[in-house]
């Protein structure tokens, strides 16, 4: 096993190639939660592009493609001489014994999911592993014989090589996903390849990012004048912030209340601002012209489209009142500017690219300041809480962009804005104020257009439906409706129809997403 690397003048660095694996974010983010940094990018980026980062190891994720094929998605062969810890996962174990010389064959079914890894041999990769703990599988090849200098590790029922090793060349491979919470032993064996077998310090951590990224924004700006558009959300809170304390005050933040915030929050979100974190704030209060906007619209493409583009005209009014500004902040995160997925990419693939608040214009012609496009939403968090931001802040729900608006089914007008608002604020204090163990990740009301008769005192009425929606989800890509206590539910209910006027009834969203989406428009 060779010696420590010398430290470094950037974090250690973990290069993990992408071979279209759906779970390319979760090592990363796995590797992120070992300390050490990570960063994603095409399985076919060339040797030099890789050197650049100065990588301490490298990862080669899954895919969906088998390595048997002509045209099979390879790597840069010059991987295998530079003498760098390599960690094969999957499809990436498989390459690693093709290009080396091992014997792979095709299985006539894929193994999918969970198997017990027995261990073979003593490995560095299992300190702190027990036997026959659970892996979850999903593949179609197998290796049969691994290469030359490697040896078998560890064997499930139906995979007899499913862990191979070079010990001396520290290349090691796993045919299960060591990245994914069904293997009870994965994220241990990831950290013990980050730490025994690459000898990767734990030390990625919040206050050194902040440091390096406060020093990289000071030499990116100069002594030019940068703007910043605040949604109230974390990262454009985030972003703001590090930018200030990098800058000052020759950081000017615009902040735009489109009245479709819940309630209390534009008072909230720039008491934070400039009360807390003396950010130099320009409010715009744009509430009359956004619901001028939405009169009468009901589609809920139209709406979406309508506030972006009264954003963008906004933004950009409140732009030419400041003279010389060069730059513009956006808090544009990892997951965003993560190079394709695909298999089959090529390097250089277009940089998908995002934009925070309302689709900030691209034409500006100002120069982008991105401080947190190495981040997860998680590690964004962090970091905001480095910097000190209020946790009302740093913990915020998701909110969309186009705020209330999209969850007024039909046409929104000031009226039903605070019908919603109210019964928002009561599921939102009563699911707080239950302290569920674990919070769902999102949940808040949604007027519907739909009205019903009911029973209230001894009278008829005819009033609107609210429904409620909480969802458990990692990422909001995926989500199921969260099993809310009765007791809870039956609360909410009770205040919203008794203490929100012009509401009868009260419904519980019980669709996951797929097939329904979070929002309702
Ligand atoms: P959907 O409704 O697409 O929502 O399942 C997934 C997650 O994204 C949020 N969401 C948005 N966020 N701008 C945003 O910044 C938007 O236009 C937008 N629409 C939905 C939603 O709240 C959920 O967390």
């Amino acid at each position: 096993m060779t010696a420590p690397q010398a430290a470094p003048s950037h974090p250690a660095t973990v290069v993990i190639l992408d071979f279209g694996a759906q779970y390319a974010q979760l090592i990363a983010r796995r590797v992120r939660e070992a300390s050490a940094f990570s960063v994603i990018l095409p399985h076919d980026t060339p040797w030099e592009a890789i050197a650049q980062y100065e990588p301490s190891a490298l990862i080669l994720t899954g895919g969906p493609e088998s390595t048997l094929t002509v045209d099979a998605p390879a790597v840069d062969e010059r991987i295998w001489a530079a003498q760098l810890p390599i960690f094969g996962i999957c499809y990436g174990m498989q390459l690693m014994a093709r290009d080396l010389g091992g014997r792979l064959v095709a299985s006539a079914h894929r193994e999918y999911g969970p198997a017990m890894l027995h261990l073979q041999n003593e490995s560095p990769l299992f300190i702190d592993v027990q036997n026959d703990s659970r892996v979850w599988m999903s593949h179609g090849d197998t290796v049969e014989k691994p290469p030359p200098g490697f040896v078998a590790l560890a064997s499930t029922e139906r995979c007899a090589v499913a862990a191979i090793a070079d010990a001396k060349r520290r290349f090691y491979g796993v045919q299960f996903h060591p990245e994914v919470v069904h293997s009870e032993y994965g994220a241990q064996m990831l950290q013990n390849f980050l730490r025994h077998i690459a000898q990767i310090a734990a030390d990625w951590q919040m206050e050194t990012f902040v440091e390096t990224a406060v020093a990289q924004i000071r030499e990116q700006i100069g002594d030019g004048k940068v703007l910043c558009a605040l949604s109230g959300g974390v990262d454009s809170a985030v972003a703001a912030t590090l930018v200030a304390r990098a800058i000052g005050d020759r950081l000017t933040c615009i902040f735009v209340d489109n009245g479709l915030l819940r309630e209390g929050e534009a008072e909230s979100v720039l008491a934070a601002f400039r009360d807390v974190l003396h950010l130099n704030v320009v409010h715009v209060d744009a509430r009359a012209r956004f619901l001028e906007r939405l009169a009468g619209i009901s589609d809920p493409e139209e709406k979406r489209i309508r506030i972006g583009h009264e954003f963008i005209a906004i933004f950009d009014e409140e732009a030419a009142k400041l003279t010389g500004v060069d730059f513009l902040v956006q808090g544009t995160l990892y997951p965003d500017v993560i190079e394709s997925k695909t298999a089959g990419s090529k390097a250089g693939h277009k940089i998908k690219s995002h934009h925070n608040v309302g689709g900030l214009p691209a034409n500006m012609r100002l120069r982008l300041v991105e401080p947190l496009r190495t981040l997860f939403k998680d590690e964004v968090r962090e970091v905001g809480r480095v910097l000190g931001l209020p946790e009302h802040i740093v913990a915020r729900q998701p909110f969309p962009g186009p705020g209330l608006a999209v969850r007024v089914l039909g046409p929104v007008d000031e009226t039903r804005l605070a019908t919603l608002r109210a019964a928002d604020a009561i599921v939102t204090a009563e699911i707080e104020a239950a302290e569920l163990s674990p919070r769902p990740w999102q949940y808040f009301a949604v007027l519907t257009p739909v009205r019903t008769v009911g029973v209230m005192g001894d009278g008829r009425t005819y009033a609107d439906v609210i429904a409620v929606r909480a969802i458990t989800s990692e990422d909001g890509m995926t989500a199921d409706w969260a099993r809310l206590p009765h007791a809870l539910l039956e609360k909410i209910s009770l205040r919203i129809v008794n203490e929100v006027a012009g509401v009868n009834r009260v419904v519980y969203d019980i669709t996951s997403k797929p097939p329904a989406t979070v929002e309702w428009e």
